[in-house]
């Protein structure tokens, strides 16, 4: 088994790129999940899926853009059937916590035969540095439907640790790891320490649902707002407002604390260009 490839499915992304990274470092064969890899990987063309998975091992799967997506519940059975047909060993689902669909796509792979390990997250640290609030983060606005709802926002290298350690130990089939950051803060907590970090001021504006909805709608049209919006009206209702202890079972280790997320961010210079 330790010849054969793992599969890391979105491996250009937040959580795939350190995985990888983290894989290829420790000596064990990977095989990119991207559309760009030599041997491509679309979510959209099933037909690239069959050769994604020839010979792999175990499988990481990060779905894109959201598991909350219509369609996304189809294509995760539709993966666990080629990987099944493969004869993959092990997949490790990303998914979210509180969110419907997501917990529909925990079912079906825990049904699907294939050894499992689920990593049920939080909200990513990352989402201020790499994702899509690194832009209201260096315009200084964070606008998001949270009122004071308190969340533990994890570090996606975390994430990536779990990961790994579930693709590469046994100890780790059938679990469910809910993972989170070690404190659960309000957004407003968390902009005030942005700030305090960059050294510039990043402040949390509490907006609604409708508001939320409409400026989604200007930057990704009226079907990604109502996705969003969507996640947002479950995930941000108060449900999410206590601490997991997953990573803490994973790895034997506490989470990382946002206060070293910030650090580290602002150390590799992803806030430094609207200085
Ligand atoms: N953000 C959060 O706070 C949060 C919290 C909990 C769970 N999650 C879950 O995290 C998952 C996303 O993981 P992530 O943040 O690590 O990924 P990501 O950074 O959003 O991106 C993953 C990669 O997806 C690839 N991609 C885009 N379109 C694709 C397609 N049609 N087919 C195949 N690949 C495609 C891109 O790679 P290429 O361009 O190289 O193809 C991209 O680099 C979602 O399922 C979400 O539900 C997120």
């Amino acid at each position: 088994m330790l010849d054969q490839p793992i599969l890391v499915i979105g491996s250009t992304g937040k959580t795939g790129s350190r995985i990888a990274t983290a894989l290829n470092e420790r000596g064990f064969p990977i095989r990119h999940g991207s559309r760009n890899a030599d041997i491509p990987f679309d979510w959209e063309k099933p037909e690239t899926w069959e050769r994604a998975l020839e010979g792999v091992s175990s499988v990481y799967v990060s779905y894109f853009p959201d598991l909350a997506f219509p369609g996304a519940t189809q294509k995760i059975e539709a993966l666990t059937k080629v990987a099944v047909k493969a004869r993959v060993k092990r997949l490790v689902l990303l998914s979210g916590r509180g969110e419907t669909h997501a917990q529909n796509c925990e079912n079906i792979v825990k049904s699907c035969g294939l050894e499992y390990t689920l990593i049920r997250a939080s909200w990513f640290a990352q989402n201020f540095s790499e994702g899509y609030l690194r832009d209201p983060v260096l315009d200084g606005k964070i606008a998001l439907p949270a009122r004071n709802v308190r969340e533990p926002i994890i570090d996606v290298n975390d994430i990536a640790d779990v990961a790994v350690a579930a693709l590469t130990e046994e100890r780790h089939s059938g679990q469910l790891y809910e993972v989170t950051g070690p404190r659960l803060m309000s957004f407003d907590k968390a902009a005030a320490e942005l700030s305090a970090t960059i050294g510039r001021p990043v402040r949390y504006i509490p907006i609604t649902f409708d508001e939320f909805h409409a400026s989604m709608t200007e930057i990704g049209g009226e079907f990604i707002a109502d996705v969003f919006t969507g996640i947002c009206r479950e995930t941000l209702d108060g449900r999410n407002e206590y601490l997991g202890d997953g990573v803490q079972r994973a790895l034997n280790r506490k989470p990382r604390d946002f206060a070293d997320f910030c650090r580290v961010a602002a150390a590799s210079g992803t806030w430094s260009e609207a200085a």
